[in-house]
This record gives structure tokens, C-alpha cells and sequence, in this order.
């Protein structure tokens, strides 16, 4: 059964360690990513951008394929699905008609009073569905799925206004980006100490690929409960496809059967991105 991400992340934020963001793309993604996760008892989130839902065929189909990978693969370790950057209030309810336990509302484009008001009716329809709900304030840069930011760091007034709304956890901005960084990251360290002991809420970090281990284990000691990633799992498939096509092996055999190529090196590079983040983040045998 899928959870919603409150109890874990507040356990997270409580022991000082992270439950990492990881998203999917396709079933071997979901399959990769639940397995590692099951093996290093680690509770999970499994990340959905609009962009992969309308990939994957739409949010039923994704409901379908992960609750049937929990039973088949026997994955007891929880396991929070959660729409990435919903765009609209209407698409973060669409996710949770079809059994979404956790949205972002992503209202960052917004003026605040505008964020805010959408973000308290994402909130009161969550209620409903026992969902969770992550909330944005400042920016995000770089571009994922579309979605282009300039960084803008979150102001301590916008965290707090937007934590009336009675979200789970809060994405405030500070200096981080979505994809390859240019230059060394500048985290607001002390901006993230500060908006966590205000707002008392777990904090997200959007943008997890390509931060440096020490940043990453500074930022968790910061706040930041839960981390997400998506660049560095794509990187792994893709490293792991050319490989099997430059070596060749779809021509060997029955090497162009799908299976290979995406089981031979692609899945194995995916989890062990995966499993490395788990150890970085300290979430293994937090289930
Ligand atoms: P990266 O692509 O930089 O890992 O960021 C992922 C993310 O923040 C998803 O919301």
C-alpha cells in the first residue's frame, strides 16, 4: 500500500538523515529503485514530473505499475508515489483521485498571496485523501522537464506564510538548481537552519545531483529531510546503454532483445546510483 510522507520525513528531519526523492521514468526506474530500496530498508519516494506521467501513459497506469511492483516484488519498505512540480491545483487532485498519497504544488511562478491561496486548496483536498503536500517558495534553477528557473532564494516571510496552509514539507529555494551545476553549488546554509527551526517543518532539496557528499551531509544537518534526484539516474541508464551498444552486444546473439540492453549494464548502474544516495543520505535501515 502507498504511504504519504509525513511520518517518514518527520522521522527523518527528527534523526538528522534524509529519505531520498527518486524519479521514475519507466518500469525498470520503478522496479530499480523499489529493489535497492527493499534491500538497503529504506523507506522511498518515488518522484513523478507532469512530463513522466504523460510519458508513463497518465497517473492511473503509474498507480497500477508501482502498486503491483510492491506486491509482486514484496516490498515492504514504505513507499510514498508523489506528483514532481504539479503545475496546476487541478493536476495535483487528479493525482490523488488516482491514489497518490503525496503532491508538490509548485506555485513558486507565483506572487505569494496567489501561491499561498492555491497551495490551501491543494492542502484541503489532500486532507481528504490522507495525501501529503510540498509546497515551494523562491526558485529552483536550471531546467527539468521544461520547467526553466533562474535561482532566487526563499525569504523567511514566504516560508512562513506559506506553512499556514498546513503542508508536509516545504521546498524553500536557496541556491540550488535541477540538472549540472555551473561552478560549486551555493547552498544557504544558514538560511536553511534558520527556515527549519521557524517553520518546524521537514525541508525539501530540489536539485540533489551534482552536490558535492560534504554539502549534501551539512544540508541534512541543516533541515533538509528529503532530497530529491532524478539528473544522476538518468546519467547512470544512459552510461549504461552506450555501453552495451558500444560493446556491441545487440549484435551478438539475441543481444537487441530489451531485456539486455536495458538489464545488462543501464539497470545495474541505476541502482547503484540509487544505493549510493541511500548510504550518503542515511536513510538505509531507517524502515
Ligand atoms: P536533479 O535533476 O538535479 O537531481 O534534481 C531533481 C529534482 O529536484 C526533482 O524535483
Amino acid at each position: 500500500m502507498l504511504s504519504n510522507a509525513k511520518k517518514i520525513l518527520n522521522d527523518a528531519k527528527k534523526g538528522k538523515y534524509a529519505v531520498g526523492q527518486y524519479n521514475i521514468n519507466n518500469l525498470e526506474w520503478a522496479k530499480a529503485v523499489l529493489e535497492v530500496s527493499q534491500e538497503k530498508k529504506a523507506p522511498v519516494i518515488l518522484g513523478t514530473s507532469e512530463g513522466a506521467v504523460k510519458y508513463m501513459g497518465g497517473f492511473n497506469a503509474i498507480v497500477g505499475m508501482v502498486e503491483g511492483l510492491m506486491k509482486d516484488l514484496k516490498i515492504t519498505v514504505p513507499v510514498v508515489l508523489h506528483l514532481d512540480h504539479g503545475q496546476s491545483v487541478e493536476n495535483c487532485k487528479k493525482a490523488m483521485d488516482a491514489g497518490y498519497k503525496s503532491v508538490m504544488f509548485d506555485g513558486s511562478e507565483l506572487e505569494i498571496n496567489e501561491n499561498v491561496k492555491r497551495t490551501q486548496e491543494v492542502v484541503n483536498y489532500a486532507n481528504k485523501h490522507n495525501a501529503s503536500v510540498e509546497a515551494e517558495v523562491g526558485t529552483v534553477g536550471g531546467t527539468e522537464d521544461g520547467i526553466v528557473g533562474g535561482i532566487n532564494y526563499a525569504s523567511l516571510e514566504e516560508c512562513e506564510r506559506i506553512t499556514t496552509t498546513g503542508i508536509t514539507m516545504l521546498a524553500a529555494s536557496l541556491g540550488s538548481v535541477h540538472g549540472h551545476y555551473q561552478g560549486t553549488p551555493k547552498l544557504g546554509f544558514k538560511e536553511m537552519s534558520k527556515y527549519a527551526k521557524a517553520t518546524n517543518l521537514p525541508l525539501v532539496l530540489h536539485g540533489g545531483s551534482g552536490i558535492p557528499n560534504d554539502q549534501i551531509k551539512k544540508a541534512i544537518g541543516c533541515g533538509e529531510a528529503k532530497i530529491n534526484v532524478n539528473t544522476e539516474i538518468q546519467e547512470a541508464f544512459a552510461k549504461g546503454i552506450r555501453k552495451y551498444i558500444e560493446e556491441k552486444l545487440d549484435q551478438k546473439g539475441t543481444g537487441y532483445d530489451p531485456r539486455k540492453i536495458i538489464g545488462t549494464y543501464a539497470y545495474k548502474y541505476m541502482k547503484e546510483t540509487v544505493s549510493e544516495k541511500i548510504k550518503l543520505f542515511g536513510t538505509a535501515n531507517k524502515a
